[in-house]
């Protein structure tokens, strides 16, 4: 969300019963530093008053183009001209069918065709109108365009029926139009993450593991995704969701996350071992639930799993850049090296478990970046997904 911060971003609305949604939509950019403008069509002032706007983004909302009291004559010029973003949440059937046509004959249209910035349409209708032939169509028109359409997604609409043809949820739409002005630094090359932790089953109901969310793995999957890369992810057990548009594979065990990973390993160009995997497993899998009986004590023993990342590191290619992560209690900078030296790495990002805004579970993470060079950087502590974007911007400059 940090590259909303200061941008234009114009707000059009259109007449569906869905324009009850853009306010919240409003907010959420203007959380993330949005500047924000709206542009309303008439009809749409039928659903939600140009009031509930203003009084958000404390700018008048366009929705007359012969309106003498807006900033300028011809205001929506004005707003064309420094839009980084225009997006209109919700797009109804006829607005997407006029701009397919280049037809400019009111406010929100006229705008749209003079403005500069990505394009961003988010249609909510009846089920029955968007699955209709000619809306097809003109959404097909529109984003040969280079309008991005940020589809609907499926549940009970507004007419009582069920299909798709609900307004994408508003975080999601926040994410396109992040991910629209994101640079595609990363397009062409394939990055392959891993992340989660792994389970090691003893039995059918007991198994060993560790507290990883996934979140660091997930972040630097998205951030990867939005800067134009061909993502995979593979990863161990999380209750998070996937990132949409990543090739998405899911493991339990160690043994699967190195077979997974080593048929993708070869022709990535990228590869970051985000995952806290077992470093062992149960030497004998129990087939049946294993009974308490009389025992006050049992022992298990445990056999070693393949160090995956060391694997990678070993048959790497000069022109892949391989990046681990080292999660250390003590010691943190003597072991990252080591871990560095030993598994052939270009980075590893290392961080203290343990420490307030660090760590497994956090949304955010302290780490410092250790690199081959010898070199180290001390990052601040910061969400998972800044740190994300730092990491990829490493790996290309490498
Ligand atoms: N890793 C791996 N396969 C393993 C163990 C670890 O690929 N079987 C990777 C992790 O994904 C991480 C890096 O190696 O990127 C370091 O993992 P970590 O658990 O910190 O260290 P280990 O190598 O397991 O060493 P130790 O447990 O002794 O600290």
């Amino acid at each position: 969300m940090k590259i909303l911060k200061d941008k234009n971003i114009v707000l059009g609305v259109s007449g569906g019963i869905a324009a009850y949604k853009a306010p919240e939509l409003l907010r959420i950019l203007q959380k993330a530093g949005a500047k924000v403008r709206v542009v309303m069509t008439k009809n749409a002032r039928d659903f939600i008053s140009p009031l509930t706007f203003e009084a958000l983004c404390g700018h008048k909302v366009l929705f007359d183009l012969f309106d003498g009291s807006y900033t300028s004559a011809i205001g929506h010029i004005d707003l064309a001209k420094d839009c980084d973003a225009a997006v209109i949440a919700p797009a109804t059937a006829n607005v997407i069918g006029k701009l397919a046509n280049g037809i400019a004959d009111d406010a929100l249209t006229t705008f749209m065709l003079a403005a500069k910035g990505r394009k961003i349409l988010c249609p909510a209708m009846n089920e029955a109108m968007y699955e209709n032939a000619a809306v097809k169509r003109n959404i097909m028109k529109l984003e040969a365009d280079d309008y991005i359409i940020m589809e609907p997604s499926e549940g009970e609409l507004a007419c009582k029926t069920k299909g798709k043809g609900r307004l994408a949820d508003c975080d999601k739409i926040a994410d396109g139009i992040c991910e629209a002005l994101t640079t595609k630094d990363l397009i062409w090359k394939k990055i392959l993450v891993t992340a989660g932790p792994t389970r090691e089953f003893i039995d059918p109901v007991r198994f060993i593991s560790n507290p990883s969310s996934g979140k660091m793995g997930y972040a630097i999957a998205a951030a990867a995704k939005k800067r134009g890369g061909n993502v995979v992810l593979v990863s161990g057990p999380t209750y998070l969701e996937h990132p949409e548009g990543v090739k998405f594979i899911k493991v339990v065990s160690a043994n699967q996350m190195a077979d997974t990973t080593f048929i993708n390993a070869p022709d990535a160009d990228i590869i970051i071992k985000a995952a806290a995997v077992s470093d062992y497993r149960a030497e004998k899998f129990f087939e049946h639930k294993l009974k308490k009986g009389l025992a006050d004590k049992v022992s298990l023993s445990f056999c070693k799993n393949t160090d995956i990342l060391k694997e990678i590191g070993l048959n790497k290619k000069k022109e892949q850049i391989l990046i681990g992560f080292a999660a250390e209690t003590e010691d943190l900078e003597k072991n990252a090296f080591k871990k560095l030296k030993e598994k052939n790495l270009d980075i590893i990002i290392g961080n203290i478990v343990g420490k307030p805004g660090s760590g497994f579970e956090a949304d955010t993470n302290k780490a410092v970046l250790f690199f081959k060079s010898g070199k180290k950087k001390v990052l601040p502590v910061m969400d998972k997904g800044e740190l994300a974007d730092i990491i990829l911007s490493r790996c290309l400059t490498l």
